[in-house]
């Protein structure tokens, strides 16, 4: 087994970043991959099956493209945007094959998916396109392209869940990891290409989900974020006995692997939330108090016309029962401005909106058409680029306090910290999060550890960080205040 030295190079948090691994060691003779990854958490969690299916083959990974035999993209179709930066990058790689005409370069994920083997004619130094249900193939798809031949697969799949096969952690921090529980969606926004792009909805076996949880504690690791597009329609059927596991069984049954294991977990879509999840996340210390639930927008005319399934006053409704079970519940959102046809009125209902949940954190974009959408092929995309962009620029804005609040809230109180290592500005601070996802950095004293809980108390603030300093250890991970 090839040792591999990996680093984090990005927040995890953010869309839209690319990572790669860093470094990694291999014998000399062996070919080595390169992998860079866009998009959505989902989309890094798959480039880590990806290394461990390539890894399996005998390949060895490396950090820098410029030593690779093989350059994987796993790309992103969200906006359009998304897509620009994968060309650009595409276009790196095309100096280098220039002066290394053996170099292998391959189109993983959303936009392989998307273009299918347009890819091949629009990009000629691509070599593979293969979309995400169909990594199992790509030691395959590489034999066809070390013997001249294109390779393309991107069927998608009904089944697929690549349960079976054990990730390897890249550019892991050793102490928080993405753990998929489910694949696809069967929603239609009608602005999203993901299903399109990551085909229907599909559970994964939940035990292979708790034996991937618990080895990672074995490990470890003491934070998963149980990951899927819309996890609250999560259901397994357990075929031995025709039992079924709900989303709220599989978070409890995580839960239950250590009281020192942080559970996370990520889309929840406001129509399928339950309050059997609510009383779920309640029950247990370690299950974080913090939903990610994206609006898209305040007015319940643009909500129809994006086919969210739900309306305003449905959305605050279920914030404020959020808020009822679980009083200090951390809320984040998505939202889109200038969607097809929205009007001032419409943007002032999504800026109410906002003053109304006051949210932690916003992921906050302007309207991309993206080709085969219902939207593309329903509505005119005819809000002009100024007028989206002007309106995103209010809700940034008006964020921007929410979230300054929000941490300033924290002021002068203990938080229970979950250290994740130095801080990005010096290796005299650790930096780790609290239970609502907020980064905390304080000075090092002590002998503490990444992985080891710790209380800090607040003493000032930014936008984006806590900054405090340590008041004690916790060492059984219990703790309450
Ligand atoms: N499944 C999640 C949900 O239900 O909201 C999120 C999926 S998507 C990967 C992440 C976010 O990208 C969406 O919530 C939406 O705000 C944004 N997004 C999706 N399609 C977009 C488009 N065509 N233009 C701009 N933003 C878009
Ligand atoms: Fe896209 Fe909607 Fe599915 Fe989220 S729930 S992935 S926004 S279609
Ligand atoms: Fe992008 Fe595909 Fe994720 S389109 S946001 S990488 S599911």
């Amino acid at each position: 087994m090839q040792e591999l030295i990996l680093e984090k190079k990005h927040d995890e948090s953010r869309q839209g970043e690319a990572f790669a691994p860093k470094e990694i060691a291999s014998n000399p003779l062996t070919k080595k991959f390169y992998i860079e990854s866009y998009g959505c958490a989902m989309n890094f969690a798959d480039s880590e099956v990806v290394a461990s299916i390539l890894q399996k083959e005998g390949f060895g990974i490396t950090m820098q493209f410029e030593n690779a035999d093989m350059i994987f993209i796993n790309t992103c179709s969200i906006r359009e945007k998304a897509e620009a930066t994968v060309r650009r990058r595409l276009g790196e790689f095309r100096k280098m094959k220039k002066y290394k005409p053996e170099l292998l370069v391959g189109v993983l994920g959303c936009m392989a998916e998307r273009l299918k083997s347009k890819f091949l004619e629009e990009e000629k130094l691509v070599d593979i396109v293969i979309g995400p249900d169909a990594y199992r193939s790509l030691p395959a798809l590489i034999q066809e392209a070390e013997s001249g031949q294109k390779g393309v697969n991107v069927l998608l799949s009904r089944e697929e869940t690549y349960g079976d096969i054990s990730p390897i952690r890249l550019n892991s921090n050793g102490v928080t990891a993405f753990v998929s529980i489910m694949r696809g969606c069967n929603n239609m926004c009608s602005f999203c290409v993901v299903p399109f792009t990551r085909g229907r909805e599909r559970s994964r076996d939940a035990a292979s989900v708790i034996n991937e949880c618990t080895d990672l504690f074995n490990n470890g690791y003491r934070e998963v974020t149980l990951l899927g597009q819309n996890v609250d329609s999560y259901q397994w059927v357990n075929a031995a006995d025709n039992s079924v596991v709900s989303f709220a069984d599989l978070l409890e049954k995580v839960a239950q692997i250590s009281p020192l294991l942080r559970v996370r977990f990520s889309t929840s879509h406001p129509k399928d939330i339950t309050d059997e999840v609510l009383f779920t996340i309640k029950k247990y210390d370690n299950i974080c108090k913090y939903i990610h639930l994206p609006v898209q927008s305040g007015s319940t005319r643009i909500l129809q016309m994006m086919n969210r399934t739900y309306t305003r006053e449905w959305y605050i409704a279920k914030v404020n029962r959020i808020r009822e079970i679980l009083p200090d519940c951390g809320l984040s959102t998505d939202s889109i401005t200038g969607f097809c046809s929205e009007t001032e009125e419409d943007h002032k209902e999504t800026i109410s909106l906002f003053e109304y949940c006051e949210y932690d954190l916003a992921y906050m974009y302007f309207y991309s058409e993206r080709p085969g959408t219902l939207a593309a092929r329903r509505f005119a995309d005819d809000v002009p680029l100024e007028t989206k962009k002007r309106r995103l620029q209010e809700i940034v804005d008006l964020h921007r306090r929410h979230s300054l609040k929000s941490m300033q809230r924290d002021l002068g109180k203990p938080f229970k910290v979950l250290i994740e290592g130095d801080s990005k500005k010096s290796n005299e601070h650790w930096a780790g999060r609290t239970d609502h996802n907020k980064m905390v950095v304080f000075p090092k004293t002590g002998n503490l550890n990444k992985g080891d809980y710790v209380n800090v108390f607040i003493e000032s603030c930014t936008a984006g960080t806590l900054m405090g300093v340590l008041k004690e250890e916790i060492k059984d991970g219990f703790y309450n205040y």
